[in-house]
């Protein structure tokens, strides 16, 4: 839109619905609004007092967007098929809220202007979109980012492509997931932070804090949406939207905290996850949505269902027909409908009824109105719709410079015998080879709505850079790949998941390399040439035989953008290695879901030679093969001089020190990570619980110390009345490099 077209839309918005409405609505009043501490402005209420139920209704709907085909559909189930003038139509008539995962600001502007032009109550539309790990310029996806360590580097990530969403006309994102996976099966970790919930919690917070910027109304803001509520990573056998049924224990420890981080964070909006918990579908769960959510911790925002979440309470076995679904939602605390309409279709007629009471449908609406007004969005409808801005904010060079450093900074080293890497960037002959060496396909990952692989840059492209004259092979054909790889000095062999194996929908049973690849594999380690293996990845893989030997071993996941160079920069020591697993991977398939935090069950399985009796597999020892937290540099990393300043922990906290000392020839970073172990407790207690990490950048030879301090409310675990509980009694603790090291161990004393 030009600046005349933004003039007049505004200015008839302002003759329209500005003057009788009188928004006094200052951002921030809205926004404690909706965190439920303030009533909303007058104006909001005199608005709902005007409102039709149906125009209610139509505040609760929201829809895949229809123009331009609808990226959305390529990424849910195809929906009932809807038109961008049917879409027009709805607007003018105030029965849609907004839509998701539409085309950028032109699409926004003619909607906006339909709404506010034509609608009878001139209401803004709302622009929501999965904005998962960027727009166009594409980051590492969460998981990779997660397993920087680094919520600061998340928070960037999230800042920026909040820059890039709001420049195209949206408001809202479907992010950050921050649903624990704690089941490789499961193709939706990748979307998340991993097992972890100390490192879920910082990384959600983080998230939520790049995308809303300065303050919701900031025209570079995008609200956030928490999601999927609650354990949907949690699905028997990992087989995605399957049921759960977990303890309420379990619940309150692994699933909910970090969406209390992300609302703490200030995330005004909530999706609820498609599966049961414990018979009960969390989109029709009342104590979820209302006596844990709203009751307990006081949420003041927006519920959200998924998609079609509401109707699929029908296939669930839990609603009789859509209008019972609907009913059921909505009574249980879903706020607003994504894609079935069945909240337009039948939400007027059960108030009407008198099945849904009027007072609840006001709630709702109240609900989004004040969205709309901490978005600033009644000030000015049009403040993240234009086509201009949204032009020159795509793509920068800043934005694509933090999608390399991002990728470089996502990027796991396993293992690097004889320090085989750095590659010499010179006088090595090196053949890239396997089906991920390039051809700029599997760079961007899975659950990206706006980015291509055509717009991101390669393995063999970035690799030319420095060695021009590095030979490709696509491993399709093994005597090729064998010859090509004999005619090397190195052999760089990019190999894993593509990106359609993981994501929604896309559980594996095997979450191993795909056979074609591990006889590639194979090949290559029997030429007896040193190779390197890329793992491409968006889960926790048990690795075999050519790939888990590997002389140098490094996960790169799914890293965007600059997939190509963040690697290249590793590879060649322009980045050292940083990362660190945010998910354990186990040795085989079979032992999942595997996590660190484990319970030490009565007969725990001994270090060493498997003994009878033991809490172990016929054929493994139930430890991982790289468990959370692992991760190695180009430095040398020595661990020494534990130093706790008590004994006990009382009411003054306890610290904890160590000095971490670089005895390598090359500068690196380390994750140093503090675990701790409740001994006894009146509930069993996990054999190691993540509780602080921190990143020292360390030149050769120099040494740094590190500090760590530990209240008594870092040691509440949900005790016997299901509430936060401390006991007195014996701790372990270590500082360590990964969460099975040893590290440094000491013992405290909770008095
Ligand atoms: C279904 C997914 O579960 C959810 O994460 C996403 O936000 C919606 N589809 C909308 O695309």
């Amino acid at each position: 839109m030009n600046g005349q077209d933004r003039r007049i839309s505004r200015r008839a918005w302002l003759a329209g619905a500005g003057a009788a409405l009188a928004w006094s609505a200052s951002p921030a009043r809205a926004l404690l609004a909706i965190t439920g501490e303030r009533p909303l402005p007058a104006s909001v209420e005199a608005l709902i007092s005007r409102m039709t139920l149906v125009e209610k209704a139509g505040q609760l709907n929201l829809l895949a967007a229809a123009w331009a085909g609808g990226a959305a559909i390529s990424l849910n189930p195809a929906g009932a098929a809807s038109s961008f003038d049917a879409q027009l139509r709805m607007v003018r008539r105030g029965e849609l809220t907004g839509v998701f995962n539409g085309n950028g600001a032109e699409m926004a502007r003619r909607m906006q202007t339909e709404a506010v032009r034509r609608s009878r109550l001139k209401i803004p539309l709302l622009f929501a979109a999965d904005v998962i790990h960027g727009l166009r310029t594409v980051f590492p996806v969460p998981l990779a980012e997660a397993a920087s360590f680094d919520p600061d580097l998340a928070r960037r990530t999230a800042r920026a492509a909040a820059v890039e969403a709001s420049a195209s006309g949206i408001d809202w994102t479907f992010a950050p997931m921050v649903d624990i996976a704690r089941d490789a099966r499961w193709g939706r970790g990748v979307e998340g932070s991993g097992e972890d919930v100390l490192l879920g919690r910082v990384m959600a917070a983080a998230r939520v804090e790049g995308f809303q910027g300065s303050g919701l109304a900031a025209p570079d803001a995008v609200a956030a949406c928490a999601k999927h509520f609650v354990a949907y990573g949690a699905g028997e056998a990992g087989l995605d939207y399957n049921s759960v049924d977990v303890s309420e224990r379990t619940l309150r420890d692994i699933y909910f905290p970090p969406f209390q981080a992300a609302f703490a964070a200030g995330a005004p909006t909530v999706m609820a996850s498609f599966n049961d918990l414990s018979g009960i579908p969390a989109t029709g769960n009342p104590w979820l949505l209302d006596t844990v959510l709203r009751k307990e911790w006081g949420f003041g925002g927006l519920v959200v269902s998924d998609y079609t979440g509401d109707e699929e309470l029908i296939a669930h076995g839990f609603a009789k027909d859509g209008r019972d679904a609907a009913r059921l939602a909505f009574l249980a605390g879903v706020d607003m409908s994504m894609q079935s309409g069945l909240y337009l279709k039948y939400l007027p007629d059960l108030v009407e009824k008198g099945e849904v009471p009027l007072a609840r449908l006001d709630e709702a609406v109240r609900r989004v109105l004040a969205l709309k007004v901490a978005l600033g969005l009644f000030d000015d409808p049009f403040r993240r719709i234009d086509p201009a801005r949204e032009k020159a904010r795509l793509r920068t060079p800043e934005t694509l410079a933090l999608a390399r450093e991002a990728g470089a900074r996502s990027i796991v080293m396993l293992r690097n015998e004889g320090d085989l890497l750095p590659l010499p960037r010179s006088g090595k002959k090196i053949a890239l080879i396997g089906p991920f060496a390039g051809g700029g396909h599997d760079l961007i990952g899975p659950w990206n709505v706006y980015g291509t692989d055509r717009e991101a840059v390669d393995l063999v492209t970035a690799v030319r850079e420095t060695v021009p004259d590095a030979t490709m092979d696509d491993g399709s054909n093994l005597a090729r790949a064998v010859a090509a790889a004999r005619a090397a000095d190195i052999v760089v062999l990019a190999i894993g998941e593509t990106q359609t194996m993981s994501g929604e929908a896309q559980s594996r049973t095997e979450i191993v390399v795909p056979a074609e690849q591990q006889a590639l594999a194979e090949a290559i380690a029997a030429t007896g040439k040193p190779y390197v293996v890329l793992l491409r990845t968006g889960r926790a893989l048990a690795l075999s035989g050519a790939v888990a030997k590997a002389p140098a071993l490094l996960v790169t996941w799914f890293l965007g953008s600059q997939d190509g160079p963040a690697i290249a920069d590793v590879l060649f020591g322009v980045a050292s290695p940083s990362a660190r697993l945010p998910v354990s991977f186990p040795r085989a398939s079979g032992q999942v879901p595997y996590y660190y935090a484990h319970r030490n069950t009565g007969r725990p399985n001994p270090p060493g030679a498997l003994q009878p009796y033991k809490a172990h597999f016929r054929d493994y020892p139930n430890s991982a093969l790289f468990p959370f937290g692992y991760g190695l540099t180009y430095g040398e990393m020595v661990y020494s001089d534990l130093r706790l300043s008590s004994k006990t922990l009382g009411d003054t906290p306890l610290t904890i020190r160590a000095t971490i000392t670089n005895t390598g020839r090359m500068a690196a970073t380390e994750a140093v990570q503090l675990y701790i172990h409740d001994v006894v407790a009146s509930v069993t207690q996990p054999v190691r619980v993540l509780k602080a990490f921190t990143r020292v950048t360390l030149a050769p030879g120099a040494r740094q110390e590190v500090s760590f301090t530990l209240t008594r409310a870092d040691l509440s675990f949900i005790g016997r009345e299901l509430t936060p509980t401390t006991e007195p009694g014996a701790f372990r603790l270590w500082i360590a490099p990964s969460a099975e090291a040893e590290g440094l161990a000491g013992t405290f004393t909770l008095t």
